[in-house]
């Protein structure tokens, strides 16, 4: 089954399948990107991070071909400074997008992804409004992993560019991986005695520098991702709109939780687009213990 196919199964409502397809039809087009825009673009984002020529191409790709399509009234994507108006949109959706996540591991062609969000209206709302979310993983294959609130579902590419179902109905299982951002030296002390008790249960470290391959590998094989608070930066390093809450959202349909650590993070209003917030994301029982550590 294609993914046209299945959105049509699942019933989904006409205006979302346009929206998911149109992202779906930008992955082949980055990723034939990926041989021609290589190396940095001597610019920086907002976020002070350098600009890979490919980040910036592939932010051109969606945001061209989202105007085109006339189907979002909003743009929200982490390398634009501002949210962008599409005037006469024909729908209302607010769309936030990580074009291109774990972009410093392209020169050394580990897996990068396209993160996306989908609102109703404007995107400076909790994650929990969101009728829609997608990442795109250009791995060994391009796989297109989404949820419309009725199941989570992969696909991925096959050599005729068409996304086939991989596996349908994804839920997170028990595992025993974590993967911890920041530097030890700076742990919070709760954050600190989390990581210590997830290390004396025996979790097992991956975390290869791309936030969408590493919550990827958790949604697939149990366990947590966090990029928490810590010193220096009490706010956390991701973002909350353009990686914090549809990954979070993926996950969350697939019966794990993602939090900031003191609650659901898609129960909270970001004040600001850039927003950064600490992130915990993975099983229910390795968020029930971070938010008792903090609590704490
Ligand atoms: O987009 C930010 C990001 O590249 C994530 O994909 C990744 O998880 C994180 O930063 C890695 O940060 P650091 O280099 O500090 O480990
Ligand atoms: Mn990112």
């Amino acid at each position: 089954m294609n993914l046209a196919e299945h959105l049509k199964k699942k019933s989904t409502e006409e205006k979302i399948t346009e929206l998911i397809m149109l992202f779906s039809e930008q992955a082949s087009v980055i990723r034939d990107e990926f041989v021609t825009s290589r190396g940095a673009a001597d610019t920086k984002n907002v976020y002070g991070e350098t600009q890979m020529a490919l980040d910036k191409k592939a932010d051109e790709i969606l945001i061209d071909a989202l105007k085109k399509s006339g189907l979002v009234r909003w743009i929200a994507t982490e390398e634009q400074p501002d949210i962008i108006e599409v005037e006469g949109a024909k729908n209302q959706f607010g769309i936030t997008i990580d074009p291109l996540d774990g972009s410093s591991l392209i020169d050394v062609n580990l897996a990068v992804g396209t993160i996306v969000g989908i609102y109703p209206g404007h995107v400076l709302e909790p994650g929990n409004t969101m009728p829609g979310a997608l990442y795109i993983l250009y791995g060994p294959l391009t796989t297109l992993t989404y949820t419309t609130g009725n199941g989570v579902h992969e696909f991925y590419l096959d050599k005729d560019g068409v996304f086939k179902l991989m596996e349908e109905d994804l839920t997170i299982p028990d595992g025993k991986l974590y993967a911890p951002g920041a530097l030890r030296r700076d742990y919070m002390p709760y954050h600190k005695k989390f990581i210590e008790q997830l290390e004396s249960e025996g979790y097992k470290l991956r975390f290869s520098g791309s936030f969408v391959a590493d919550v990827h590998q958790i949604l697939h094989k149990g366990g947590l991702f966090t990029y928490p608070a810590f010193k220096g930066k009490e706010t956390g390093k991701l973002r909350h709109l353009f990686e914090g809450t549809p990954m979070g959202k993926m996950v969350f349909e697939a019966g794990g939780a993602v939090s900031n650590g003191k609650g659901n993070l898609l129960d909270v209003k970001p004040a600001s687009v850039d927003e950064r917030t600490p992130i915990y994301i993975g099983g229910k029982k390795e968020i029930a213990l971070i938010e008792s550590y903090v609590k704490r």
